[in-house]
């Protein structure tokens, strides 16, 4: 079933592919319930996954599809971008998602994240008031959340010239987040995650280094060949060993992507295209062969 996905994909183009890979989560989520084999189990910012390979943000953006997932050998997912204020075509908002994560019963069978963002039309100066709406609101569904730093088409904090902003913004959210473990008593880790496509990585880590942030979400193709690619995977989660934990995103199609990128460095995995292409099963035949080649290690 799952090579048709490529050829349809192919056919009718990326949103189509999209939709098609949902739907079969959705299906396949019902009959199947093959939990990640043991042995990928790992502790990542506090909390325990079952397996590296989690659901990139983007893909189940209300979190209607979270459910599924356990059964497809997920061993996390990132619902989201959330954001304020509805954004048709991008977001039903963040009183729909709240009320989607509320129906759901504890405990969650995987680490649930929560990726917050602002809206396109917010002003710079109101960025830092939609990331704690975001954030106050959705703490308590959240296993871990992460800051998304830019919009398409819309306010970009990667940028040099938002350096000052993403300060602001980030105190802010580490004062929130203190309040906030101190009201109910449960520390909700946060990861930043940077699109190293859009430059400057190398600062933007040292302001989530400076800010105290549990995880760092490195994302995107970025450029040169893929050994260039691993290389700065590795370079980073190096100089952050024992400091900040590194999720690896992007390009990862294949379960030797997948190990590659733990290799260099990662602590666990995200993938969104590569499973539209080659449908949910991607993630137990990445699962599958993690653990055989853990198995050959030995
Ligand atoms: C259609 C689409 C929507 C996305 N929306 C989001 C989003 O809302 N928030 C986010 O952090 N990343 C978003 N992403 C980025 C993905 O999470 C991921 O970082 C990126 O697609 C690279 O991974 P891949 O090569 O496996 O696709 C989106 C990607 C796509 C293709």
């Amino acid at each position: 079933m799952y090579e048709t996905f490529s050829t349809l994909a192919g056919r009718f183009g990326a949103p189509y592919a999209r939709k098609l890979a949902a739907a079969s989560i959705r299906m396949a989520g019902a009959f199947e319930s093959a939990s990640p084999p043991p042995g990928l189990r790992r502790t990542v910012m506090g909390l325990s996954f079952p397996s590296p390979v989690g659901l990139a943000a983007g893909f189940d953006k209300r979190g209607t599809l979270y459910p599924a997932l356990p059964g497809l050998g997920f061993g996390f997912a990132e619902i989201g971008s959330v954001i304020p204020r509805p954004e048709p075509g991008r977001s039903p908002g963040l009183m729909a998602v709240m009320q989607r994560l509320a129906s759901y019963r504890a405990p969650r069978p995987i680490p649930l994240g929560v990726s917050i963002s602002m809206n396109r039309a917010t002003p710079l100066k109101q960025i830092p008031m939609d990331y704690l709406d975001c954030l106050q609101k959705l703490w308590r569904y959240a296993d871990y959340i992460t800051l998304n730093l830019g919009v398409r088409a819309g306010p970009d904090l990667h940028l040099p010239e938002n350096r000052a902003l993403l300060h602001v913004v980030f105190s802010a959210i580490k004062r929130e987040r203190w309040a906030l473990a101190s009201m109910d008593g449960r520390r909700v880790p946060i990861a930043v995650k940077i699109d190293q496509g859009r430059g400057h990585t190398a600062d933007l880590i040292d302001c989530v280094r400076e800010h105290g942030f549990d995880g760092l979400i490195l994302s995107g193709e970025g450029k040169g060949d893929k050994s260039a690619r691993l290389a700065a995977l590795e370079r980073f989660a190096n100089a952050l060993w024992d400091e900040i934990p590194v999720i690896s995103v992007g390009g990862i199609h294949t379960a030797r992507d997948a190990q590659e990128r733990l290799d260099a460095g990662a602590a666990l995995l995200q993938v969104y295209t590569g499973m539209v292409q080659s449908g949910p099963g991607l993630v137990k035949s990445i699962n599958a062969q993690l653990l055989a080649n853990s198995v050959g290690y030995r």
